[in-house]
């Protein structure tokens, strides 16, 4: 591991939620020279941690026993011990509730651990996603519990996280937007992070920092699901959406590439921007773009459904077939499977009758509604038994090669297989078949 700018290090910093966000975010300061101490409240992962263990594909599980060794990482389940800490960072989930509204039941859970153990001097900052208000309407009344004075004795800022999981940027490289309930707290987040990451984006106010990260995935929402439901009009006007893509791809301004799929998944593109719409309906005012974002985007497993049942209409339906999803991760090279839209596609298989399988080498298990699946092996023997393979993800590693000679039809959402020859036949989406 090694320790960069070490002499301009100061202090410990507590980190509360170890996940997908955390403990990269640990380790980015970890490697800094900072000594952190990591909360989470599944044993699990604080147990797995402490055997030196890693659960997250981007950290190796060296690292984590050189830091817990060298105890540069304190990991636990117990509040308390953050009471050593100088700053505070909570990465907790911020979900939607069944009625696609904002739950902030983690985030009020954290505030209410943490505000009795807080002391003067302390520096609480909020990274989790959400909506502009949720730092002074909702974490600083619970905060001032503690009866310090925000922006005098203890101080509260919001940093939106912009990882990108799977992405070789690392998080130190990714331009930090920062800001403060108050001047001073500004002050005091800027210092920190100034020497953790490479560049900070010091914003005017707190509500500013929230609404640029929710601006950010809400433009990806309605420039993905644009592309899904063009892709679908390619499919239909028989025009190969990828080629279309890659020669608009070469205009040098004014046109930045997204990709079709099977729809956007994870803890981040399809929760943001319903936060920001609630959020808004309470100013009057109704997002219509992110209205028809979000319906394209839960409408595409079905569009897929269809796509697969427009190759099986001489045999009447899918019952019986045996059907192979190579991925159920969101996205390519993650282990991350929430909200991801292989769930709502092999649910609806599954109802039309076919024997569905998948196989993805980071999702050992999937959970859906009523069961758990568990992802199988792939053989040549079992390639050839299916009656059609569905490519949802694109992993790097996933054996294209083999799919395409044993598979007798494949699906191929991701554009997976550009450019290889095949013996199977090839149905793209948004191929112009
Ligand atoms: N995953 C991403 O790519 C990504 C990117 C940018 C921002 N975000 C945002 O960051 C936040 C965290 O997301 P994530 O993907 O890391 O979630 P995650 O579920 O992977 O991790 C959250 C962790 O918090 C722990 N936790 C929950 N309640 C707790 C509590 N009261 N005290 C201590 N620990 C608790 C959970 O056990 C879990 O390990 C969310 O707001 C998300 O929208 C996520």
């Amino acid at each position: 591991m090694k320790i960069e700018n070490e002499s301009d290090v100061n202090g410990k910093v507590g980190i509360i939620g170890l996940g997908f966000v955390g403990l990269p975010l640990a380790f980015t300061i970890i490697r800094k020279g900072f000594r952190v101490i990591g909360i989470d409240l599944d044993e699990s992962k604080t147990m797995k941690l402490n055997n030196g263990k890693s659960y997250i594909q981007d950290i190796d599980d060296e690292e984590i026993q050189i830091a817990i060794d060298s105890g540069a990482l304190i990991v636990s389940n117990n509040y308390s011990d953050l009471r050593e800490a100088d700053s505070i960072i909570i990465c907790v989930p911020t979900p939607l509730t069944p009625r696609h509204t904002p739950d902030l039941s983690y985030l009020m859970d954290t505030c209410n651990r943490l505000f009795p153990l807080l002391r003067k001097g302390q520096l609480v900052i909020l990274e989790s996603s959400t909506y502009p208000g949720t730092t002074v309407e909702v974490v600083k009344p619970l905060i001032e519990r503690s009866g310090l004075k925000v922006g005098k004795h203890i101080f509260i800022a919001y940093s939106p996280e912009r990882i990108d999981p799977g992405n070789k940027l690392s998080i130190r490289e990714i331009p930090k937007v920062v800001s403060g309930v108050t001047e001073h707290c500004l002050a005091k987040v800027s210092h920190l992070y100034r020497q953790i990451f490479d560049r900070i984006v010091p914003v005017s106010t707190t509500q500013a920092a929230e609404t640029t990260k929710l601006l950010e995935n809400t433009f990806r929402l309605i420039n993905i699901s644009f592309i899904n439901e063009f892709a679908q009009m390619c499919d239909r006007m028989s025009l190969d959406v990828w080629e279309i893509i890659d020669a608009a791809s070469t205009k040098p301004y004014g046109f930045t590439a997204f990709y079709p799929g099977p729809g956007v998944g994870g803890h981040c593109i399809p929760v943001d921007p319903l936060y920001l719409q609630w959020k808004a309906r309470a100013y009057g005012i109704e997002s219509q773009f992110i209205n028809l974002s979000h319906q394209v985007n839960i409408t595409m497993p079905a569009y897929i459904l269809e796509l697969i049942q427009s190759q099986f209409r001489s045999s009447g339906s899918l019952s019986e077939m045996n059907i192979l999803l190579y991925g159920v991760a969101y996205k390519k090279d993650t282990p991350d499977a929430r909200e991801s839209p292989a769930i709502a596609l092999i649910q609806s298989l599954i109802e039309e009758g076919a024997r569905v399988t998948y196989h993805d080498p980071y999702v050992p298990l999937l959970s859906l509604d009523h069961t758990i699946m568990s992802s199988v092996e792939i053989t040549e023997n079992m390639l050839s038994s299916m009656d059609c393979v569905v490519i949802l993800t694109d992993h790097t590693q996933a054996p294209l090669a083999s799919i395409l000679k044993y598979a007798p039809l494949v699906f191929d959402i991701r554009n997976a297989t550009k450019g290889m020859k095949s013996d199977a036949k090839i149905i793209k989406l948004g191929g112009g078949h």
